[in-house]
């Protein structure tokens, strides 16, 4: 099941977060355009998405999933309910950055169709990010 955060989710999400970024951002003060999604699986949190809707553009922050649940398309699931709820809000265009050697990451990205626009040089720590962007609500 994926719902809305909230605050009591905080310890969990926070220990989840530490674990690939130190660098001590609260997810739940991101700001008004800010939405923070938990999978809830038998009342565990197993994951989360923390994306951006501004107007007409949405931006992904971050995805994870614990690693005892990994490969059994969680974050497929929570990058479809990202994906829609950009596509409903009108927005043009979803982007997010990557670290250059994250291949799960990257991989994912790629199977919902976003393609690598630029290099951010030295993004993460000294390595380089990967901007990528996926078009969305074109009529063709
Ligand atoms: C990246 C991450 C979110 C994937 O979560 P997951 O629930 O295991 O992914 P899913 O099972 O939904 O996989 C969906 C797709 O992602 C890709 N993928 C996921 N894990 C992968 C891996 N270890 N290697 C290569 N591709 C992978 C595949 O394309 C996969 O589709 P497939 O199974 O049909 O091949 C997870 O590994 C994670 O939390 N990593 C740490 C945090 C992180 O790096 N987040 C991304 C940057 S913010």
């Amino acid at each position: 099941m994926i719902r809305k955060a909230i605050h009591s989710d905080f310890p969990k999400l926070c220990k989840y977060y530490k674990e690939f970024d130190q660098s001590g951002v609260d997810l739940f003060n991101r700001g008004p355009f800010s939405n923070l999604l938990i999978y809830e699986e038998e009342n565990e949190i197993v994951g989360f998405i923390n994306y951006s809707i501004m107007y007409d553009r949405a931006e992904i922050d971050y995805i994870y999933v614990d690693p005892s649940y990994r490969k059994r398309k969680i974050a497929y699931e929570l990058m479809e309910f990202c994906i829609e709820d950009a596509t409903t809000s009108g927005c043009q265009n979803i982007t997010l950055e990557v670290n250059e050697h994250n291949v799960p990451g990257i991989r994912l990205y790629e199977k919902f169709g976003f393609q690598k626009a630029a290099v951010r040089p030295k993004y993460y720590h000294g390595e380089d990010g990967i901007l990528m962007i996926r078009e969305l609500n074109k009529s063709e």
